[in-house]
């Protein structure tokens, strides 16, 4: 049986071992611009077999939070550039996550303070961070307008464009970010979209704009070098869905032949409960559909693992696992959970905007 400490392929992606890090927001790029400090941070951390950046908006309108880094413009390329090869130099692989918010964003966010856009005017219930005197600052969500149907291939077209880019800057790979409330869920869900076009209605229907999203990347960059993330029930962001087993299992089962490098699922509730009463959902069943359908991407899993919680998803086949707030806290975790090493505890005070401070000065055991 492998451990999580061995080698794993995702695709074209050789991973030293099966330990990812999860995607992670941490507000640190002015004007979406990657700064050295970020750098510094990923390269930290490149013992992971895999190092998924934090959501970096595929376009100016696919922006919902302050200082969020960005795939288009030069500025934001070059950041990006020092930052993957600081990364591989220190023999580490690193694919970035590609981010469209939809109607998780402001209006103070959004070129000319246009309105954010989304399946149908449904406002989220949510927060978005902004800045204020340069202090982070939680705040509700605009009202978004509907995209009309016309817009959508240009949105198809600027994720095709950001992993374009993705690999220009030197990145491994790319990872498509359709959970936690964000554009491609949002188009997902029912709770989100009302569409009565093609894009609306069905599961086929409400599948469709993630579907054309993945081969349209898939064509552009190659399926072993793209991943995607889901989200199957979690409430992130305001979302919710009337059918998650089903909608899923149909988006899998689309999703096999087309070669991806990984599939990264996070169960339950977002670094929250990992089973939600009024949420059931069979993951054993989701893969069970993706791997019928001849799916052969790796299997990724997330949300509030431990070592001993790892080890039995790697036990039960799951080919890796990927950990969010243990490696804020933590640029070690991979030596860390080898040995059993007791964990420094990330601190929510600076998890979103600020410095060095909690950033790149947490401490390792040697
Ligand atoms: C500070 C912070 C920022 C996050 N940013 C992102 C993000 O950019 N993209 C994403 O898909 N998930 C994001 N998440 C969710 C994490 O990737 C992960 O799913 C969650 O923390 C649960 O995993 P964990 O229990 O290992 O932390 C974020 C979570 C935290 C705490």
């Amino acid at each position: 049986m492998p451990s999580l400490f061995e080698p794993v392929q995702a695709g074209d992606l050789h991973l030293a071992n099966r330990i990812a890090m999860a995607p992670l927001t941490r507000n640190r790029a002015p004007d979406a611009i990657p700064t050295p400090l970020m750098a510094t941070y990923y390269t930290q951390r490149a013992s992971a077999g895999l190092l998924i950046t934090e959501a970096t908006a595929i376009s100016p309108q696919g922006q919902g939070y302050a200082d969020v880094p960005g795939l288009y413009g030069t500025e934001q390329l070059d950041g990006w550039k020092r930052v993957t090869s600081a990364v591989h130099a220190e023999g580490g692989k690193i694919v970035v996550q590609l981010w469209h918010v939809g109607r998780v964003s402001h209006t103070d966010l959004q070129p000319g303070n246009a309105a954010p856009v989304a399946p149908s005017a449904i406002r989220a219930h949510t927060k978005t961070v902004l800045l204020k005197d340069g202090v982070p600052t939680f705040t509700d969500t605009s009202m978004p307008r509907a995209l009309d149907l016309g817009e959508l291939p240009g949105i198809v077209q600027d994720y095709r464009h950001a992993a374009r880019n993705a690999i220009a800057c030197g990145f491994d790979g790319v990872e498509i970010h359709a959970a936690n409330g964000y554009l491609l869920d949002q188009f997902l869900k029912t709770g989100a979209n009302e569409r009565t076009d093609d894009y609306g209605g069905s599961i086929k229907n409400r599948a469709r704009l993630t579907l054309e999203v993945v081969r349209a990347i898939v064509d552009e960059i190659g399926g072993g070098r793209t991943g995607i993330r889901l989200s199957p029930v979690t409430p992130a962001n305001d979302i919710v869905d009337e059918n998650p087993q089903q909608l899923f299992d149909y988006l899998l089962a689309q999703l096999a032949p087309l070669g991806l490098a990984y599939v990264h699922i996070i169960e339950g509730a977002t670094g929250g409960a990992r089973e939600l009463a009024d949420r059931p959902f069979d993951y054993a069943a989701l893969k069970a559909v993706y791997r019928k359908a001849g799916g052969k991407g790796a299997w990724m899993v997330n949300n509030a693992y431990d070592r001993a919680l790892a080890d039995a998803a790697v036990a039960a086949g799951a080919d890796i696992v990927a950990f969010g707030r243990p490696f804020i806290a933590n640029p070690d975790l991979v030596a860390r959970l080898e040995k059993n090493a007791p964990l420094n505890e990330p601190d929510r005070a600076t998890f979103y905007g600020g410095g060095a401070a909690g950033y790149i000065d947490y401490p390792t055991l040697y």
